[in-house]
């Protein structure tokens, strides 16, 4: 962990704010523009009216990604909590989700349902449909593939199986503004895509997110439950919405994406690939022909021990040449964190999920290691950089880095 946070701050002064100012994520007079108008209109919050802040972001982003609706959040959170609540998941059932992090995991139990783990393949780092399809229980509702690091799983096939043994099928697409596959936007092939525009993504609103859907009759139903008529709603819904201020700067930076995607992060992903090219003992992420990656998260693994050189020594090189890479980004997955086997505010049964009276009687499911074993040891080779705040220059100076400690540890 003490290693994750130096090279966290370390990797920090890369930013080089006069570069940021032009071609990475910025805040200037088009945001100004937005929330002049809001501030103009008097009114913090409206998400009905179609000449709404909200809805104008909502309405752009929906045709941006080609789906049909578009629902602002106020976090992905919000929004992955929410689709597994209009999944029908709840005590007794199973969500299946990916481990290398916990969000999907994590919106699972906010409903008692009891996420599932399923591994991702080792060159991809993406869930494996192989692992998906051995996850699958009479009890399993819902899944949640997290497309990693802008990068899209295999959808395609991930949304086939679920078709087929009708699970409803939820993508968390929080890195990826932007990505693709065989030509079409991730989110839009399950029942629910869920994007994330926290500070440290392609595009941020500060905090905010957004749902989106291609079924026009479950968006109705989500709609008309958050907006509260004295009927019942149709499930347990999560009112957390975004506002228009919020929302202003959302569609300000929603012009600017894809500029900033293809003219920094992809680069900067690229002059980071160059970096490692030929080099036997470092493995860079396979990227599928289908999928068109938006740049947002560098990865590759430490293959070296298996030519007997040393990790340790590679590490201190690398802080050594103050180079700014993470390794094994969280070291572990998402089920070795305690709080997916404690009890908390929303359970009340020690050690529920796994063993809560709903769910043990049924099934002989477990939290140990060896669940993903692909996932186990994947993690621990992970080496990884962050690009939202990395400038071209930056990103070429830390590829040099990169070049000398390859041919240092080769010498
Ligand atoms: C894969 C993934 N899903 C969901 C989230 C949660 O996003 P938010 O902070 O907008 O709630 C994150 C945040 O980093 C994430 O990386």
């Amino acid at each position: 962990m003490a290693n994750k946070e130096k090279t966290g701050q370390r990797a920090h002064h890369l930013i080089d704010t006069k570069f940021a100012a032009r071609e990475l994520r910025s805040l200037g007079e088009k945001e100004l523009g937005y929330l002049a108008e809001v501030m103009r209109g008097e009114t913090l919050s409206n998400y009905i009216s179609e000449s709404s802040m909200t809805r104008r972001f909502e309405d752009a982003f929906a045709k941006r990604v080609g789906a049909k609706k578009a629902m602002a959040k106020n976090a992905a959170m919000s929004g992955l909590v929410e689709a597994v609540s209009v999944s029908g998941a709840g005590p007794g059932f199973e969500v299946i989700c990916d481990p290398i992090v916990h969000f999907g995991g994590l919106a699972a139990i906010y409903f008692n349902a009891v996420p599932r783990f399923a591994d991702v393949k080792r060159d991809t780092y993406n869930m494996d449909p192989e692992s998906l399809l051995a996850n699958i229980t009479p009890l399993s509702k819902a899944v949640i593939v997290t497309h990693m690091w802008g990068q899209s799983a295999e959808i395609e096939t991930i949304r086939d199986i679920c078709r087929e043994k009708g699970l409803f099928l939820i993508e968390d697409c929080a890195h990826c503004v932007g990505s693709t596959w065989n030509g079409r936007h991730v989110g839009t092939f399950g029942q629910l895509g869920v994007f994330s525009f926290q500070e440290f993504k392609q595009l941020s609103t500060g905090d905010g997110g957004m749902t989106v859907t291609t079924d026009e009759k479950l968006f109705e139903q989500m709609r008309g439950a958050w907006w509260f008529s004295g009927e019942s709603p149709k499930f347990v819904y999560i009112n957390y919405r975004m506002n228009e201020v919020t929302a202003a700067v959302g569609l300000a930076q929603l012009e600017k994406v894809d500029r900033i995607v293809e003219g920094t992060y992809n680069k900067t992903l690229a002059i980071l690939d160059k970096a490692i090219e030929g080099c036997e003992w470092i493995r860079p992420r396979t990227v599928p022909r289908q999928a068109k990656m938006a740049g947002y998260w560098w990865a590759c693994t430490w293959e070296g021990d298996k030519g007997g050189l040393s990790y340790e020594k590679f590490k201190a090189l690398e802080e050594e040449l103050d180079i700014g890479l993470r390794f094994g980004f969280n070291f572990y997955p998402a089920y070795e964190f305690p709080f997916f086997r404690e009890s908390t505010a929303y359970r009340t049964q020690p050690d529920c999920p796994v063993r809560c009276p709903f769910y043990t009687s049924k099934s002989n499911y477990r939290y140990t290691w060896g669940l993903t074993p692909v996932t186990e040891e994947l993690m621990q080779r992970l080496i990884t950089v962050n690009l939202i705040f990395l400038s071209i220059p930056a990103a070429e100076k830390m590829a040099e880095g990169i070049r000398q400690l390859i041919k240092r540890m080769e010498k």
